[in-house]
């Protein structure tokens, strides 16, 4: 990424955060977005202190004033604008969609839809002016599929994969590319604060049994974002350790034989039995 300039919007901490040092690191000059200024100002101390370039923007995604800004600070401070990764998320806390109230459930749309769409809409402008570019959204394996008491961010994600399909559809012979993420559990402060037994959880709801890092996810947006990904546009690509692939039990049953609490036949239960349950 050697000359080129990447923005980030939602990147004080995080998934986002990691990426733009990901995208430091790699070469690129870098414009932060968020609205946690002093978060942002300390990711930027990290990157230039392993002598990246960087630059923070206050940043409120959902505002179109807002988003053009940070588009237009990243071409007037390095004169284009070559990758961008549309990563922020908001909205109301995990309940049952009745207890949902509707401002928190606007609030959760605005943050992924409507800012997602202003930052692609702004993006790709700038990215035409100077001959192409390339674009990746942040949408879940929640996008994919239904989560429980989720109503909103379900909603926003799956938005955010037919957004990102229809702008890829809408730009494909310009020179732009546009694709999705659709993590898994990954270890950012929300499951690091839940504690030691929701992140086993999470770790034993992937076919890897781990929870994913914020690193492996910034690797597979700067892959996307570099020329090995050349003819890869539209995309969905699950970063998930297998969970989008199916289900697998931990034990599976042998038809017509009692499962044991140590699994087959008493032995190790890990990766099931030779039985045909689901
Ligand atoms: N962690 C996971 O397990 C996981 C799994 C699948 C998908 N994801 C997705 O990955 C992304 C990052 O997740 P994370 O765990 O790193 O979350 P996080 O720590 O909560 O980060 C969210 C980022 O979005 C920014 N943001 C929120 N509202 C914004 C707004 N209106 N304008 C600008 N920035 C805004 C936040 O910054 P400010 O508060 O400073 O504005 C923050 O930088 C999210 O889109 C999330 O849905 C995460």
């Amino acid at each position: 990424m050697a000359g080129r300039v990447a923005l980030v919007a939602g990147a004080s901490k995080g998934i986002g955060a990691a990426t733009a040092e990901a995208f430091a690191a790699s070469g690129a000059a870098v414009v932060l977005g968020a609205r946690d200024t002093e978060a942002l100002a300390s990711v930027v101390r990290r990157i230039e202190g392993r002598g990246g370039t960087a630059t923070a923007v206050r940043t409120d995604v959902a505002d179109v004033a807002s988003m053009r800004n940070l588009v237009d600070r990243a071409v007037a401070t390095y004169g284009r604008l070559d990758a961008a990764f549309n990563n922020a998320t908001d909205g109301p806390l995990p309940a049952p969609l009745v207890d949902i109230d509707p401002e928190e459930f606007d609030r959760g749309i605005a943050t992924n839809i409507r800012g997602t769409f202003l930052g692609m809409k702004f993006e790709i402008g700038a990215m035409l002016r100077n001959g192409g570019g390339t674009i990746v959204n942040m949408a879940s394996g929640a996008g994919l599929n239904g989560v429980a008491n989720l109503a909103a961010y379900v909603a926003g994600k799956a938005g955010i994969i037919g957004l990102t399909k229809v702008a890829a559809l809408d730009y494909a012979d310009q020179g732009i590319r546009v694709n999705v993420v659709a993590p898994g559990p990954i270890l950012t402060y929300h499951l690091e604060a839940a504690g030691p037994e929701a992140q086993r959880l999470a770790g034993l709801s992937t076919p890897m049994r781990r929870v994913g890092t914020v690193s492996e996810v910034a690797q597979v947006v700067l892959w996307l974002c570099s020329p090995l990904s050349s003819f890869v546009t539209g995309a969905v690509i699950p970063i998930d350790g297998g969970q989008s692939a199916g289900s697998k039990p931990p034990q599976m049953y042998r038809q017509g034989k009692p499962m044991s609490p140590q699994g087959p036949e008493g032995g190790s239960s890990a990766g099931g039995g030779t039985g045909g349950g689901p």
